[in-house]
């Protein structure tokens, strides 16, 4: 496998891995559709066909040739154009680009993307909507991945994130059971509000989240740009241009208008983060900026297009435990699982040698024990011992992790998730000094939120009100009022309820 330049139709560069078989490497990957006299159709072993419009037949009336191997050929393929949406996030647009560092941090950490201020760093994004299928409309009210992979010279260095600064869920074990009641009914399979605030209202710990995902600002983006949409818009762009955010983003590309995005962090010592008022690994809470300051670090600027979406984009795959020297992965308990269940579900989406798909391909050379499996189309590491050889060892970078950050002192415990007043002070902050301070933004809030909670059963709406009674006194009531006036003026306020659990029946012979 090498690294290769590829160029674009409109002279762009960026670098990207390629398989160098002669199968890929002879490809014209050209984005304009100009068929050039060389460009004979030829099965995918390479036999020229003279009519792939045309199936071979006995007669005119006669049935269908088993012979005709380009006719079964073309349908098996067809057969199985689809591999697994992403569980999450199935719906999403990217596009290449490169990182820029604009400020040293070398104090902070070996990285090599920040090894000096302009070194630059190919790279690509993929934006996306979390709850929806592959046909989601981009306008959905629905936090936005921000997936971002970085081809460093020590290897691929991946940011997966959202675009809001917190999280429904703080135990990771609730992931699966959230997602559930985001997706649809198991009955229906329609998208349900009593599923979804049966849920959110059971686990108090999501109301920051809520408050941001209904609020105008973080709710519904105007495509993958920092401006908001009201949801009448939203709801005008789901009809009438699903893909809004998507050609938005390509369109921008392809006239030259290129988008970029700035890179800050916040920074805190260890003593810092022991005295800090929250755990600083609850994602249901932000690090304020007044307390802990964004420190600018680089900006990326997207500016190719894929050549092809599938090859480049759907197969991405993007995981917070790709990392490289200088960045190791916290205690944070979701970030500690997600470490495991990203490459779990790129080896179940796209197979178990997913990295060698030329977008997952590090752009430094790897040697390693692992080998062979299915699509391996590498050359397998070659003649190279696949274990570690006295004869042929293997040089190995000394990187030793820092043990003084690895001391744990603790009893197991099952109780994250206990709820108390800490829990909606920011949420709290958000209604009063955030939506408080633009005017009509609360309005806009509690009509969004009228608009969905109505949707679902009388008593999962109370438990609702209640919650958000504890953000702040007059947010309850404001919510109550307004929802069972929407719910009253809707005929079909209430979703079909799921049936009664019944245990399963199992007949054994
Ligand atoms: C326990 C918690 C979580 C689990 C188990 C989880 C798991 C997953 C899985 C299985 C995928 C599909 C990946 C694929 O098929 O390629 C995914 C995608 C994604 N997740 Fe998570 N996730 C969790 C929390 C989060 C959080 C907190 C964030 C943001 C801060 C996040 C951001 C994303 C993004 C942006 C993608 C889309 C990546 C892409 O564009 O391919 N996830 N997640």
């Amino acid at each position: 496998m090498t690294f290769s330049k590829v160029s674009s139709s409109r002279g762009f560069r960026v670098c990207f891995p390629k398989v160098t078989t002669p199968y890929i490497s002879k490809r014209n990957i050209s984005r304009s559709p100009r068929i050039m006299s060389q460009n004979v159709y030829r099965t995918n072993t390479g036999c020229p066909i003279f009519n792939p419009m045309a199936s071979a037949r006995v007669g005119k009336s006669g049935p269908i040739l088993l012979q005709d191997f380009h006719l079964i050929d073309v349908f098996q393929h067809f057969d199985r154009e689809r591999i697994p949406e992403r569980v999450v996030h199935a719906k999403g647009s990217g596009a290449h680009g490169v990182f820029e560092c604009t400020k040293d941090i070398t104090k902070y950490t070996k990285h090599a993307m920040f090894s000096e201020v302009g070194k630059k760093t190919p790279m690509l994004a993929r934006f996306s909507t979390v709850g929806g299928e592959r046909g989601t409309p981009d306008s959905a009210r629905d936090p936005r991945g921000f997936a971002l992979k970085f081809y460093t010279e020590d290897g691929i260095f991946d940011m997966v994130g959202n675009n809001t600064p917190t999280f429904f869920i703080r135990d990771p074990a609730k992931f699966p059971l959230f997602i559930h009641t985001q997706k649809r009914n198991p009955q229906t399979d329609m998208k349900d509000a009593t599923m979804f605030w049966d849920y959110l209202s059971q686990n108090e710990e999501s109301i920051h989240q809520v408050m941001i995902l209904f609020s105008d600002l973080g709710g519904t983006p105007y495509g993958y740009r920092t401006k908001g949409l009201t949801d009448e818009e939203a709801k005008a762009l789901d009809g009438s241009n699903p893909d809004h955010a998507r050609k938005d983003l390509f369109d921008s590309i392809e006239r030259g208008d290129y988008p970029s995005w700035t890179l800050y962090v916040q920074t805190m010592t260890p003593e810092e983060a022991e005295k800090f008022r929250y755990n600083i690994f609850d994602l249901t809470k932000v690090w304020p900026h007044k307390d802990v300051p964004m420190q600018e670090v680089g900006r990326f600027t997207l500016n190719q297009n894929p050549q092809n979406f599938f090859a480049e984009i759907e197969q991405a795959a993007f995981s917070p435990s790709h990392m490289v020297p200088g960045i190791e992965i916290s205690a944070d308990p979701v970030l500690q699982v997600r470490t495991f269940s990203y490459p779990d579900t790129h080896r179940h989406r796209l197979g178990a040698n997913f990295e060698q798909i030329p977008v997952n391909s590090p752009k430094c050379p790897v040697f390693n024990y692992s080998r062979d499996g299915p699509m391996n189309v590498t050359d397998n590491q070659g003649s190279m011992p696949n274990y570690p050889s006295s004869l042929q060892p293997l040089a190995k970078e000394y990187h030793e992790p820092n043990e003084k950050h690895e001391k744990w002192v603790g009893e197991v415990t099952y109780h994250m998730d206990e709820i108390t007043d800490i829990d909606f002070e920011q949420p709290r902050a958000f209604w009063l000094n955030v939506l408080g301070k633009k005017p009509g933004q609360q309005d806009n809030f509690v009509k969004n939120v009228a608009g969905h909670l109505s949707g679902a059963l009388p008593e999962i709406r109370e438990r609702q009100y209640k919650v958000f009674g504890r953000v702040h006194h007059n947010l309850g009531e404001r919510i109550r009022e307004a929802t069972e006036k929407v719910a009253k003026e809707t005929a079909e306020n209430v979703s079909p309820p799921m049936n009664k659990a019944e245990p399963h029946m199992f007949q054994s012979n």
